[in-house]
């Protein structure tokens, strides 16, 4: 879930000086070859400009030349093909989740850090409500959290990131709609009251900037308490009360996850207010982001291919493609770490018990063993499974599943949702907009200072649209 890009990015800026030239997107810069023409790898690439606006011909030169590099620079041992990755994902006691102790400072003690029997034991905790006729009974909620955020563009107009200039509105999407959807139906399917959802959005906010460094670490610390002060009052009430979801009819569909969270048992004992905390910062700082990410990535791509655009218009199940499809092409996670429980072998890279392994999920996903020509966006690819997400299902119908969710064990509890939420959100969106376009006028240059900048590595940050009002 955290993952070692989203960290990186922050601490980098793309205006920044470069040892590397800005090269043209897909183009590698030249680091050397040996004697034999293979070329060499420079490590100090990764923490470069270059390296986070085009990624991509540097992990093919890793997949092709050096599918597990020892990088002694970061200490770090880079797994770059999709079936490696595969492989350690499923093994998940021989490839630990790690660092122990690496988010705990902020989110606390979670699931993410444990294997086996103890993960399975606390993933059961909530995972049910997440899928299946829990999330069935969930969509109305989800799309009139959307449906409200929407209707109150009007009130906006005239901000700073909702412009209208005759019968054209232009907006922000990610400050207007993708920054805090995700959140806010986190907030609801956790059942949080809704006069606290600003405060949540606070305290999401900080606990994931406490994640990325040191400066903004006692921030997230603060916060992480302030929620942990918020939620004991919440879980004081709820073990005297139950409290409900309930459907647009006001019907009860089922406890809230805070509820079921005060209500488990593990080893006798119910959890502490400690733990569910922690399971309520997991959740939501697994599910922010990343669906942030996923929405601004989907309109992004899906406008600039507009025939492919027009395809979803034309036909509703293919936002599903399109969601998968985006998700392959530029997930808004890298990857994650791992560490090895025994010495092992790999490629003939020996990696002796404990190193630090990065599984890099955005290479596995360009992998051309795999995905043919990864670098173009085609929601209608033959290569890529949409189906069913199934944890131990990767590889199906003679296709493969991205790897956006991860695979195995670990295998994101939120993906179900987090479609959800994209796709439905998404279609809402579509109604509203009307001759929907980009405004690349205002969107972040490339070092021709003329095109757009590429997406890079992380998900786009800002998406500047404009449509045609729809006047009363
Ligand atoms: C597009 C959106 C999302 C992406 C790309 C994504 C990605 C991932 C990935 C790659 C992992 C695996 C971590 C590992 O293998 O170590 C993960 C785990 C996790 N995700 Fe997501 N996620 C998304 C949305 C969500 C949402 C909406 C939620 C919550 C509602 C969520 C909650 C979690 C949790 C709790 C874990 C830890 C699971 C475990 O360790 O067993 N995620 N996610």
């Amino acid at each position: 879930m955290v993952s070692i890009f989203s960290e990186l990015a922050e601490q980098v800026s793309t205006e920044g000086d470069s040892t590397f030239p800005l090269m043209p997107v897909g183009e590698a810069v030249d680091m050397g070859h040996t004697a034999d023409g293979v070329p060499l790898f420079d490590p100090r690439i990764f923490d470069s400009p270059e390296f986070f606006r085009n990624p991509y011909p540097y992990y093919r030169i890793l997949r092709d030349h050096y599918p597990v590099f020892h990088d002694k620079l970061h200490n770090t041992y880079w797994v770059t093909r999709y079936e490696d990755i595969t492989e350690c994902y499923f093994d998940d006691e021989g490839f630990n989740t790690i660092p122990k102790g690496s988010s705990s400072g902020v989110l606390g003690n979670t699931q993410l850090e444990l294997s086996g029997v103890e993960h399975r034991r606390r993933r059961n905790l909530y995972g049910q409500h997440l899928v299946g006729k829990s999330l069935k009974l969930r969509v109305p909620a989800i799309e009139r959290l959307a449906q409200e955020m929407i209707s109150s563009w009007d009130e906006q107009a005239g901000s700073e990131f909702v412009i209208d200039e005759g019968n054209k509105r232009t907006i922000e999407l990610g400050k207007v709609f993708a920054d805090e959807f995700p959140i806010r139906v986190v907030c609801e399917v956790l059942g949080f009251p809704k006069d606290a959802q600003s405060d949540f959005y606070y305290w999401y906010n900080s606990m994931m900037s406490g994640l990325g460094g040191s400066t903004t670490h006692k921030q997230g610390l603060e916060a992480r308490q302030h929620l942990e002060d918020y939620v004991a009052g919440i879980v004081a009430q709820r073990r005297q009360e139950p409290t409900f979801l309930y459907d647009e009819a006001g019907n009860p569909i089922g406890k809230d996850i805070i509820t079921k969270l005060c209500e488990t048992k593990i080893d006798g004992g119910y959890l502490s207010t400690e733990e569910i905390t922690s399971n309520i910062a997991l959740i939501v700082g697994g599910g922010g982001e990343t669906t942030r990410g996923a929405i601004m990535n989907l309109w992004c791509l899906l406008l600039r291919h507009p025939d492919q655009f027009q395809a979803v218009l034309d036909d509703g199940d293919n936002w599903d493609k399109a969601f998968h499809e985006m998700l392959r092409h530029s997930s808004s996670i890298g990857g994650q770490p791992r560490q090895n429980t025994f010495d092992v072998e790999m490629h003939g890279v020996h990696i002796p018990a404990g190193s630090l392994m990065q599984m890099v999920d955005f290479s596995a996903n360009h992998d051309e063993r795999i995905f043919a020509e990864p670098e173009t966006f085609n929601i209608f690819r033959e290569d890529l499974y949409t189906g069913k997400l199934l944890r131990s299902g990767y590889r199906k119908e003679g296709k493969c599943n991205h790897m956006a969710f991860g695979v195995g064990p670990h295998l994101c509890p939120g993906a179900w949702i987090s479609h959800q939420e994209a796709v439905s959100g998404s279609q809402i969106l579509a109604r509203h907009f009307k001759n929907v376009r980009i405004r690349e006028d205002l969107m972040p240059k490339d070092i021709d200072n003329l095109s757009s900048a590429p997406m890079g590595i992380v998900s786009v940050r800002s998406l500047w649209l404009e449509f045609d009002r729809q006047l009363a």
